[in-house]
Protein backbone atom coordinates (compact mmCIF):
# COMPACT_ATOMS: atom_id res chain seq x y z
CA UNK A 1 0.00 0.00 0.00
CA UNK A 2 1.33 3.36 -1.15
CA UNK A 3 2.31 5.69 1.63
CA UNK A 4 1.27 9.43 0.90
CA UNK A 5 2.81 12.35 2.62
CA UNK A 6 0.23 15.53 1.94
CA UNK A 7 2.22 18.66 2.31
CA UNK A 8 1.36 21.83 3.65
CA UNK A 9 -2.20 21.46 2.99
CA UNK A 10 -4.40 23.52 5.53
CA UNK A 11 -6.99 21.13 7.67
CA UNK A 12 -10.33 22.17 7.54
CA UNK A 13 -8.86 25.68 6.21
CA UNK A 14 -6.73 26.14 9.23
CA UNK A 15 -2.61 26.52 9.05
CA UNK A 16 -0.91 24.40 6.59
CA UNK A 17 0.51 20.93 8.16
CA UNK A 18 1.75 17.77 6.26
CA UNK A 19 -0.39 14.93 6.66
CA UNK A 20 1.24 11.27 6.57
CA UNK A 21 -0.93 8.69 5.37
CA UNK A 22 0.15 5.23 5.79
CA UNK A 23 -2.01 1.42 6.19
CA UNK A 24 -5.33 3.46 5.42
CA UNK A 25 -5.17 5.70 8.51
CA UNK A 26 -3.39 8.99 9.25
CA UNK A 27 0.01 8.04 10.58
CA UNK A 28 1.50 12.09 11.33
CA UNK A 29 0.20 15.63 11.49
CA UNK A 30 2.49 18.37 11.70
CA UNK A 31 5.17 20.60 10.32
CA UNK A 32 7.87 19.30 7.74
CA UNK A 33 7.27 15.70 8.14
CA UNK A 34 9.66 13.57 6.32
CA UNK A 35 9.05 9.84 5.48
CA UNK A 36 11.23 7.97 2.75
CA UNK A 37 9.80 5.89 0.26
CA UNK A 38 6.16 8.22 0.42
CA UNK A 39 4.46 9.64 -2.80
CA UNK A 40 4.78 13.51 -2.16
CA UNK A 41 1.14 15.17 -2.55
CA UNK A 42 2.23 19.14 -3.30
CA UNK A 43 -1.18 20.62 -1.41
CA UNK A 44 0.14 24.20 -0.87
CA UNK A 45 -2.93 26.18 -0.60
CA UNK A 46 -4.98 23.23 -0.98
CA UNK A 47 -8.25 22.57 1.90
CA UNK A 48 -7.85 18.99 3.55
CA UNK A 49 -11.38 17.96 4.87
CA UNK A 50 -13.26 14.76 5.38
CA UNK A 51 -13.92 12.71 2.57
CA UNK A 52 -17.34 14.15 1.96
CA UNK A 53 -20.47 11.66 2.65
CA UNK A 54 -24.04 11.59 0.18
CA UNK A 55 -27.10 10.41 1.80
CA UNK A 56 -28.96 10.80 -1.52
CA UNK A 57 -27.05 9.24 -4.35
CA UNK A 58 -29.00 7.18 -7.17
CA UNK A 59 -26.62 5.00 -8.41
CA UNK A 60 -29.49 2.89 -11.19
CA UNK A 61 -27.74 0.12 -11.29
CA UNK A 62 -29.66 -2.40 -11.13
CA UNK A 63 -31.89 -1.76 -14.11
CA UNK A 64 -30.76 1.56 -15.68
CA UNK A 65 -27.37 0.94 -16.43
CA UNK A 66 -27.81 3.36 -19.48
CA UNK A 67 -28.02 6.14 -17.18
CA UNK A 68 -25.47 5.34 -14.31
CA UNK A 69 -23.32 2.05 -13.12
CA UNK A 70 -22.45 1.66 -9.24
CA UNK A 71 -18.91 1.98 -11.33
CA UNK A 72 -19.72 5.23 -13.16
CA UNK A 73 -21.92 6.94 -10.51
CA UNK A 74 -18.57 6.00 -8.13
CA UNK A 75 -15.87 7.52 -10.26
CA UNK A 76 -18.31 10.78 -10.02
CA UNK A 77 -18.53 10.70 -6.49
CA UNK A 78 -14.93 10.37 -6.07
CA UNK A 79 -13.87 12.86 -8.64
CA UNK A 80 -16.78 15.38 -6.14
CA UNK A 81 -14.77 14.50 -3.61
CA UNK A 82 -16.60 11.74 -1.74
CA UNK A 83 -15.94 8.73 0.52
CA UNK A 84 -19.05 7.44 1.24
CA UNK A 85 -22.36 7.14 -1.11
CA UNK A 86 -25.91 6.11 0.17
CA UNK A 87 -27.25 4.07 -2.83
CA UNK A 88 -31.22 4.93 -2.85
CA UNK A 89 -33.02 2.05 -3.64
CA UNK A 90 -35.70 2.54 -6.88
CA UNK A 91 -33.52 0.57 -9.03
CA UNK A 92 -35.11 -1.89 -10.74
CA UNK A 93 -35.79 -4.36 -9.27
CA UNK A 94 -36.16 -2.33 -6.04
CA UNK A 95 -33.89 -2.54 -3.39
CA UNK A 96 -35.88 -4.06 -0.49
CA UNK A 97 -34.84 -7.57 0.25
CA UNK A 98 -31.25 -8.35 1.11
CA UNK A 99 -30.25 -9.98 -1.84
CA UNK A 100 -30.45 -6.66 -3.76
CA UNK A 101 -28.76 -4.69 -1.38
CA UNK A 102 -26.21 -7.11 -0.87
CA UNK A 103 -25.85 -7.04 -4.84
CA UNK A 104 -25.44 -2.84 -4.79
CA UNK A 105 -23.12 -3.18 -1.56
CA UNK A 106 -21.02 -5.42 -3.39
CA UNK A 107 -20.79 -4.21 -6.93
CA UNK A 108 -19.34 -0.93 -4.99
CA UNK A 109 -16.90 -2.82 -2.89
CA UNK A 110 -15.66 -4.31 -6.56
CA UNK A 111 -15.62 -0.70 -8.14
CA UNK A 112 -13.81 0.28 -5.05
CA UNK A 113 -13.93 4.07 -5.42
CA UNK A 114 -15.84 5.03 -2.55
CA UNK A 115 -18.17 3.13 0.22
CA UNK A 116 -21.15 2.39 -1.42
CA UNK A 117 -23.92 2.44 1.30
CA UNK A 118 -27.20 0.83 0.33
CA UNK A 119 -30.75 2.50 1.71
CA UNK A 120 -33.18 -0.37 1.70
CA UNK A 121 -36.86 0.62 0.08
CA UNK A 122 -39.32 1.20 3.29
CA UNK A 123 -41.95 -0.54 1.49
CA UNK A 124 -42.50 -3.19 -1.22
CA UNK A 125 -41.92 -2.52 -4.59
CA UNK A 126 -41.88 1.40 -3.04
CA UNK A 127 -45.54 0.58 -3.61
CA UNK A 128 -46.49 2.08 -0.31
CA UNK A 129 -48.57 -0.84 0.83
CA UNK A 130 -46.59 -3.13 2.69
CA UNK A 131 -43.46 -2.96 4.71
CA UNK A 132 -40.11 -4.65 2.98
CA UNK A 133 -38.19 -6.82 4.96
CA UNK A 134 -36.53 -4.06 6.72
CA UNK A 135 -35.00 -6.22 9.44
CA UNK A 136 -33.61 -8.80 6.54
CA UNK A 137 -31.56 -5.64 4.94
CA UNK A 138 -30.43 -4.70 8.50
CA UNK A 139 -28.80 -7.96 9.15
CA UNK A 140 -27.63 -8.11 5.39
CA UNK A 141 -24.00 -8.12 4.43
CA UNK A 142 -24.99 -4.09 3.46
CA UNK A 143 -25.92 -3.40 7.40
CA UNK A 144 -28.55 -1.43 6.07
CA UNK A 145 -29.25 1.41 8.50
CA UNK A 146 -31.42 4.03 6.20
CA UNK A 147 -34.76 2.69 4.49
CA UNK A 148 -36.18 5.16 1.86
CA UNK A 149 -39.14 4.81 -0.44
CA UNK A 150 -37.50 8.17 -2.04
CA UNK A 151 -38.96 9.04 -5.52
CA UNK A 152 -42.28 8.27 -3.69
CA UNK A 153 -43.50 9.25 -0.45
CA UNK A 154 -45.00 7.01 2.44
CA UNK A 155 -48.40 8.57 2.38
CA UNK A 156 -50.28 6.30 4.45
CA UNK A 157 -49.46 7.75 7.96
CA UNK A 158 -49.98 4.67 9.60
CA UNK A 159 -47.61 2.38 7.73
CA UNK A 160 -45.07 5.64 8.04
CA UNK A 161 -46.18 5.14 12.00
CA UNK A 162 -45.04 1.24 11.64
CA UNK A 163 -41.93 1.88 9.97
CA UNK A 164 -40.74 4.55 12.34
CA UNK A 165 -41.18 1.68 15.01
CA UNK A 166 -39.64 -0.65 13.37
CA UNK A 167 -36.23 0.67 12.33
CA UNK A 168 -35.76 1.53 15.93
CA UNK A 169 -34.71 -1.94 17.09
CA UNK A 170 -31.46 -1.44 14.86
CA UNK A 171 -31.11 2.41 15.20
CA UNK A 172 -32.22 2.58 11.59
CA UNK A 173 -34.01 5.97 10.25
CA UNK A 174 -36.51 6.43 7.85
CA UNK A 175 -35.03 9.12 4.92
CA UNK A 176 -38.36 10.40 4.08
CA UNK A 177 -39.36 12.52 0.86
CA UNK A 178 -42.14 14.41 1.97
CA UNK A 179 -44.48 15.23 -1.26
CA UNK A 180 -48.27 14.35 -0.07
CA UNK A 181 -49.23 12.82 -3.65
CA UNK A 182 -52.96 14.31 -3.74
CA UNK A 183 -51.42 17.69 -3.94
CA UNK A 184 -49.10 17.01 -6.40
CA UNK A 185 -50.72 15.36 -9.31
CA UNK A 186 -49.60 16.17 -12.40
CA UNK A 187 -47.34 19.03 -10.83
CA UNK A 188 -44.20 19.81 -13.36
CA UNK A 189 -42.99 22.56 -11.20
CA UNK A 190 -43.44 25.23 -8.37
CA UNK A 191 -46.73 26.59 -7.92
CA UNK A 192 -47.01 29.97 -8.05
CA UNK A 193 -46.98 32.89 -10.08
CA UNK A 194 -44.55 31.87 -13.10
CA UNK A 195 -45.85 28.15 -13.36
CA UNK A 196 -49.33 29.97 -13.73
CA UNK A 197 -47.54 32.34 -16.39
CA UNK A 198 -45.67 29.17 -17.92
CA UNK A 199 -49.25 27.23 -17.73
CA UNK A 200 -47.28 24.40 -16.07
CA UNK A 201 -48.91 22.08 -13.25
CA UNK A 202 -47.62 23.33 -9.51
CA UNK A 203 -46.37 21.73 -7.19
CA UNK A 204 -47.30 23.49 -3.66
CA UNK A 205 -45.41 24.13 -1.19
CA UNK A 206 -47.79 23.11 1.21
CA UNK A 207 -47.34 19.28 -0.02
CA UNK A 208 -43.62 19.19 1.31
CA UNK A 209 -44.62 21.21 4.71
CA UNK A 210 -47.81 18.61 5.06
CA UNK A 211 -45.81 15.67 5.37
CA UNK A 212 -42.85 16.91 7.25
CA UNK A 213 -45.36 18.24 9.95
CA UNK A 214 -47.35 15.10 10.15
CA UNK A 215 -43.88 12.75 9.75
CA UNK A 216 -41.89 15.07 13.16
CA UNK A 217 -44.96 14.28 14.92
CA UNK A 218 -44.67 10.55 14.36
CA UNK A 219 -41.57 10.57 15.18
CA UNK A 220 -41.72 11.97 18.27
CA UNK A 221 -45.31 9.60 19.27
CA UNK A 222 -42.81 7.10 18.96
CA UNK A 223 -39.39 8.08 19.83
CA UNK A 224 -37.63 7.43 16.55
CA UNK A 225 -35.02 8.10 14.24
CA UNK A 226 -36.93 10.50 10.75
CA UNK A 227 -34.83 12.13 7.88
CA UNK A 228 -36.30 14.29 5.70
CA UNK A 229 -34.82 14.26 1.93
CA UNK A 230 -34.26 17.64 -0.36
CA UNK A 231 -36.38 19.92 1.47
CA UNK A 232 -37.32 22.80 -0.23
CA UNK A 233 -39.47 25.49 1.18
CA UNK A 234 -38.92 27.67 3.84
CA UNK A 235 -41.79 26.71 5.40
CA UNK A 236 -40.12 23.36 6.07
CA UNK A 237 -37.25 24.60 7.26
CA UNK A 238 -39.75 26.77 10.07
CA UNK A 239 -41.15 23.32 10.85
CA UNK A 240 -37.94 21.42 11.55
CA UNK A 241 -36.50 24.49 13.39
CA UNK A 242 -39.46 23.83 15.32
CA UNK A 243 -39.35 20.54 15.77
CA UNK A 244 -35.64 20.21 16.88
CA UNK A 245 -36.56 22.94 19.84
CA UNK A 246 -39.32 20.60 20.88
CA UNK A 247 -36.16 17.57 20.98
CA UNK A 248 -37.99 15.49 18.00
CA UNK A 249 -34.85 13.25 16.63
CA UNK A 250 -35.51 14.31 13.46
CA UNK A 251 -32.37 15.65 10.53
CA UNK A 252 -32.77 16.81 7.25
CA UNK A 253 -30.83 17.61 4.14
CA UNK A 254 -31.07 20.19 0.98
CA UNK A 255 -29.38 19.41 -2.66
CA UNK A 256 -26.82 21.77 -4.00
CA UNK A 257 -29.10 22.59 -6.96
CA UNK A 258 -31.85 23.64 -3.97
CA UNK A 259 -29.09 26.18 -2.84
CA UNK A 260 -28.54 27.47 -6.01
CA UNK A 261 -31.23 27.67 -8.46
CA UNK A 262 -34.67 28.70 -8.55
CA UNK A 263 -37.83 28.58 -10.67
CA UNK A 264 -36.94 31.45 -13.06
CA UNK A 265 -35.15 28.31 -14.45
CA UNK A 266 -38.27 26.73 -15.64
CA UNK A 267 -39.09 29.72 -17.90
CA UNK A 268 -36.71 28.44 -20.21
CA UNK A 269 -38.59 25.16 -20.57
CA UNK A 270 -35.49 22.85 -20.86
CA UNK A 271 -36.36 20.03 -18.86
CA UNK A 272 -32.54 19.63 -17.37
CA UNK A 273 -34.56 22.06 -14.47
CA UNK A 274 -36.91 20.01 -14.07
CA UNK A 275 -36.48 17.71 -10.65
CA UNK A 276 -38.81 16.65 -7.63
CA UNK A 277 -39.33 18.57 -5.17
CA UNK A 278 -39.07 21.32 -7.98
CA UNK A 279 -36.96 24.57 -8.26
CA UNK A 280 -38.64 27.13 -5.36
CA UNK A 281 -38.03 30.76 -4.76
CA UNK A 282 -35.50 33.28 -4.34
CA UNK A 283 -37.05 33.22 -0.57
CA UNK A 284 -36.99 29.91 -0.23
CA UNK A 285 -33.72 29.59 -1.32
CA UNK A 286 -32.67 32.26 0.62
CA UNK A 287 -34.63 30.13 3.98
CA UNK A 288 -32.58 27.11 2.71
CA UNK A 289 -29.12 28.66 3.22
CA UNK A 290 -29.94 30.15 6.49
CA UNK A 291 -31.20 26.62 7.58
CA UNK A 292 -28.16 25.08 6.63
CA UNK A 293 -25.93 28.13 8.32
CA UNK A 294 -27.68 27.42 11.67
CA UNK A 295 -28.01 23.91 11.76
CA UNK A 296 -31.56 23.16 11.19
CA UNK A 297 -30.72 21.54 8.06
CA UNK A 298 -27.95 19.45 8.53
CA UNK A 299 -26.67 17.78 5.75
CA UNK A 300 -26.27 18.38 1.81
CA UNK A 301 -27.64 15.75 0.20
CA UNK A 302 -27.08 15.58 -3.44
CA UNK A 303 -30.12 14.26 -4.69
CA UNK A 304 -28.10 13.18 -7.95
CA UNK A 305 -30.61 11.79 -10.69
CA UNK A 306 -28.51 10.45 -13.52
CA UNK A 307 -31.23 10.12 -16.28
CA UNK A 308 -30.27 8.80 -20.02
CA UNK A 309 -31.06 11.44 -22.94
CA UNK A 310 -33.98 10.00 -24.21
CA UNK A 311 -35.87 10.56 -20.66
CA UNK A 312 -34.35 13.93 -20.43
CA UNK A 313 -34.05 15.63 -23.77
CA UNK A 314 -38.21 15.65 -24.69
CA UNK A 315 -40.95 18.28 -24.29
CA UNK A 316 -40.92 19.64 -20.35
CA UNK A 317 -43.94 17.68 -19.25
CA UNK A 318 -42.84 14.42 -21.02
CA UNK A 319 -38.84 14.62 -18.98
CA UNK A 320 -38.24 12.63 -16.07
CA UNK A 321 -37.44 14.51 -12.92
CA UNK A 322 -33.72 14.18 -11.27
CA UNK A 323 -30.35 16.41 -12.35
CA UNK A 324 -26.96 15.38 -11.45
CA UNK A 325 -24.99 16.46 -8.46
CA UNK A 326 -21.81 14.30 -7.14
CA UNK A 327 -19.57 16.05 -9.29
CA UNK A 328 -20.50 19.51 -8.44
CA UNK A 329 -21.74 19.68 -5.01
CA UNK A 330 -18.97 21.31 -3.15
CA UNK A 331 -18.39 23.85 -5.74
CA UNK A 332 -22.14 24.80 -5.15
CA UNK A 333 -21.70 24.88 -1.75
CA UNK A 334 -18.55 26.99 -1.45
CA UNK A 335 -20.60 29.07 -4.28
CA UNK A 336 -23.65 29.51 -2.21
CA UNK A 337 -22.32 29.00 1.56
CA UNK A 338 -18.21 29.45 1.89
CA UNK A 339 -17.91 32.53 -0.38
CA UNK A 340 -20.61 34.60 1.21
CA UNK A 341 -18.94 33.95 4.40
CA UNK A 342 -22.26 31.85 5.68
CA UNK A 343 -20.23 28.52 5.76
CA UNK A 344 -16.17 27.73 7.13
CA UNK A 345 -14.77 25.29 6.27
CA UNK A 346 -15.12 23.45 9.52
CA UNK A 347 -18.49 24.21 8.34
CA UNK A 348 -18.79 22.62 5.01
CA UNK A 349 -16.87 19.48 6.56
CA UNK A 350 -20.19 19.18 8.83
CA UNK A 351 -22.57 19.35 6.61
CA UNK A 352 -21.15 17.19 3.91
CA UNK A 353 -18.99 14.68 6.29
CA UNK A 354 -19.62 14.80 9.88
CA UNK A 355 -23.27 14.74 10.32
CA UNK A 356 -24.21 12.64 7.05
CA UNK A 357 -21.70 10.26 8.59
CA UNK A 358 -23.56 9.94 11.83
CA UNK A 359 -27.40 10.01 10.38
CA UNK A 360 -26.15 7.02 7.92
CA UNK A 361 -24.24 5.22 11.27
CA UNK A 362 -21.30 5.26 9.24
CA UNK A 363 -18.22 5.05 12.05
CA UNK A 364 -15.07 5.72 9.29
CA UNK A 365 -16.63 7.99 7.78
CA UNK A 366 -16.80 12.16 8.64
CA UNK A 367 -13.92 11.85 11.42
CA UNK A 368 -11.59 14.53 12.74
CA UNK A 369 -8.25 15.18 10.87
CA UNK A 370 -6.74 13.41 13.36
CA UNK A 371 -3.62 10.85 13.67
CA UNK A 372 -5.17 7.51 14.27
CA UNK A 373 -8.03 8.30 11.93
CA UNK A 374 -8.97 6.38 8.70
CA UNK A 375 -7.85 8.30 6.16
CA UNK A 376 -10.74 9.28 4.20
CA UNK A 377 -9.90 12.40 3.18
CA UNK A 378 -10.49 15.31 0.26
CA UNK A 379 -8.01 17.91 -1.18
CA UNK A 380 -9.50 20.85 -2.50
CA UNK A 381 -8.25 24.05 -4.17
CA UNK A 382 -11.38 26.62 -3.30
CA UNK A 383 -9.79 29.44 -5.94
CA UNK A 384 -9.60 27.12 -9.04
CA UNK A 385 -12.81 28.22 -11.01
CA UNK A 386 -13.73 26.85 -13.88
CA UNK A 387 -17.00 26.28 -16.58
CA UNK A 388 -18.47 22.99 -16.03
CA UNK A 389 -18.66 21.38 -19.45
CA UNK A 390 -21.28 18.20 -19.84
CA UNK A 391 -19.09 16.41 -21.93
CA UNK A 392 -16.00 15.78 -19.48
CA UNK A 393 -18.57 14.59 -16.38
CA UNK A 394 -17.53 11.09 -15.35
CA UNK A 395 -21.29 10.41 -14.93
CA UNK A 396 -23.11 8.35 -18.08
CA UNK A 397 -25.25 11.13 -18.42
CA UNK A 398 -25.59 14.97 -19.03
CA UNK A 399 -28.16 15.88 -17.06
CA UNK A 400 -26.24 18.83 -15.33
CA UNK A 401 -28.36 21.84 -14.66
CA UNK A 402 -24.41 23.40 -14.37
CA UNK A 403 -23.64 23.59 -17.96
CA UNK A 404 -21.77 26.18 -18.79
CA UNK A 405 -21.84 27.64 -15.27
CA UNK A 406 -18.56 28.86 -14.07
CA UNK A 407 -18.06 27.43 -10.50
CA UNK A 408 -15.50 27.89 -7.45
CA UNK A 409 -13.52 24.71 -6.37
CA UNK A 410 -11.57 21.91 -7.58
CA UNK A 411 -11.31 18.33 -5.92
CA UNK A 412 -7.31 17.44 -6.48
CA UNK A 413 -7.35 14.59 -4.71
CA UNK A 414 -9.69 11.96 -2.70
CA UNK A 415 -8.34 9.32 -0.74
CA UNK A 416 -10.36 6.20 0.61
CA UNK A 417 -8.73 4.36 3.42
CA UNK A 418 -5.85 5.65 2.51
CA UNK A 419 -5.68 4.71 -1.05
CA UNK A 420 -5.95 7.38 -3.69
CA UNK A 421 -9.10 7.31 -5.90
CA UNK A 422 -8.64 10.93 -7.03
CA UNK A 423 -5.09 12.26 -7.71
CA UNK A 424 -4.52 15.77 -9.73
CA UNK A 425 -7.81 15.57 -10.36
CA UNK A 426 -8.37 12.39 -11.90
CA UNK A 427 -9.56 8.97 -11.12
CA UNK A 428 -6.52 6.88 -10.61
CA UNK A 429 -9.29 3.75 -11.60
O1 LIG B 1 -35.95 14.59 -9.13
C1 LIG B 1 -35.95 13.48 -8.61
N1 LIG B 1 -35.38 12.42 -9.21
N2 LIG B 1 -36.58 13.31 -7.43
C2 LIG B 1 -36.77 12.10 -6.89
O2 LIG B 1 -37.34 12.03 -5.84
C3 LIG B 1 -36.31 10.89 -7.58
C4 LIG B 1 -35.21 11.20 -8.51
C5 LIG B 1 -34.93 10.09 -9.48
O3 LIG B 1 -34.87 8.94 -9.10
O4 LIG B 1 -34.72 10.40 -10.66
ZN1 LIG C 1 -36.78 12.32 -3.58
Amino acid sequence: MTTYLIKGARPLGGAPADILVTDGRIAAIGDSLDATGAEVVQAAGLVALPGLVDLHTHLREPGREDAETVQTGSRAAALGGFTAVHAMANTDPVADTAGVVEQVWRLGQEAGLVDVVPVGAVTVGLAGERLAELGAMADSAARVRVFSDDGHCVADPALMRRALEYVKAFDGVIAQHAEEPRLTAGAQMHEGDRSARLGLTGWPAAAEEAIIARDVLLAEHVGARLHVCHVSTAGSVEILRWAKSRGVRVTAEVTPHHLLLTDACAESYDPVFKVNPPLRTDADVEALRAGLADGTIDAVGTDHAPHAVEDKESEWAQARPGMLGLEQALSVVIETMVEPGRLDWAGVADRMSVRPAQIGRLADHGRPIAPGEPANLVLVDPTARAAVDPAALASRSRNSPYAGRELPGRVVATFLRGTATVLDGKATR
